[in-house]
């Protein structure tokens, strides 16, 4: 856990090389009268924590965060997917906003409180299952988004549902920018 509270992510490397590719932030409770919060890069498990309570907030600097990649952090035992989105992502989802297909129709700027980052809870609308999309290598279904093994749910580059048993949109947690790059989420 760090002294200060501010949660500095490693980012995942887009070309899957030299660095770790993939990393789980773990960020821990709050305090009474604020929040701290704890990075781990790498943590092997999605157990929650014991010290992640029902009332807890985690703020992260997004700053490393670099255009094209993924990070992932476990806020309230679950995991939550923060994207920094590229230019040619954002306009795929909002071109998709009026698509007569979508599952769960929500417009993209309903999504996002700045285009470029798109924070979601990592759990599959259908049976909880953690999809899959935050690694480089990963699948990330034809809509660009994130793909869901366990039953085949694909999400679009706005995290909504647009194949698969999922009935809805990959959940936006509440949390609001702190300053131009911090945000914190809870
Ligand atoms: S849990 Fe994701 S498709 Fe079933």
């Amino acid at each position: 856990m760090t002294a200060d509270n501010t949660a500095t992510p490693e980012p995942s490397a887009p070309d899957g090389g030299t660095r770790r590719d993939f990393l789980y932030l773990t960020a821990g409770a709050v305090a009474a009268l604020g929040t701290v919060s704890a990075v781990w890069p790498l943590i092997d498990s999605m157990n929650p924590a014991a010290d992640v309570t029902a009332l807890s907030s985690i703020d992260v600097d997004l700053e490393p965060v670099a255009v094209g990649q993924r990070i992932t952090l476990k806020w309230r035992g679950r995991p939550v997917f923060i994207a920094h989105r590229t230019e040619a992502e954002i306009a795929r989802a909002r071109a998709d906003d009026a698509n007569p297909g979508l599952i769960d129709p929500e417009p993209d700027a309903a999504r996002v409180q700045r285009p470029e980052w798109l924070v979601i809870v990592g759990v599959c609308t259908h049976l909880g299952c953690i999809p899959l999309g935050q690694r480089p290598v990963d699948p990330r279904s034809p809509f660009g988004g994130w793909f869901c093994p366990c039953h085949g749910s694909m999400y679009d580059t706005s995290g909504r549902v647009r194949r698969g048993p999922a009935p809805r949109n990959l959940e936006v947690p509440r949390y609001r920018f702190l300053d131009g790059t911090r945000i914190q989420i809870g």
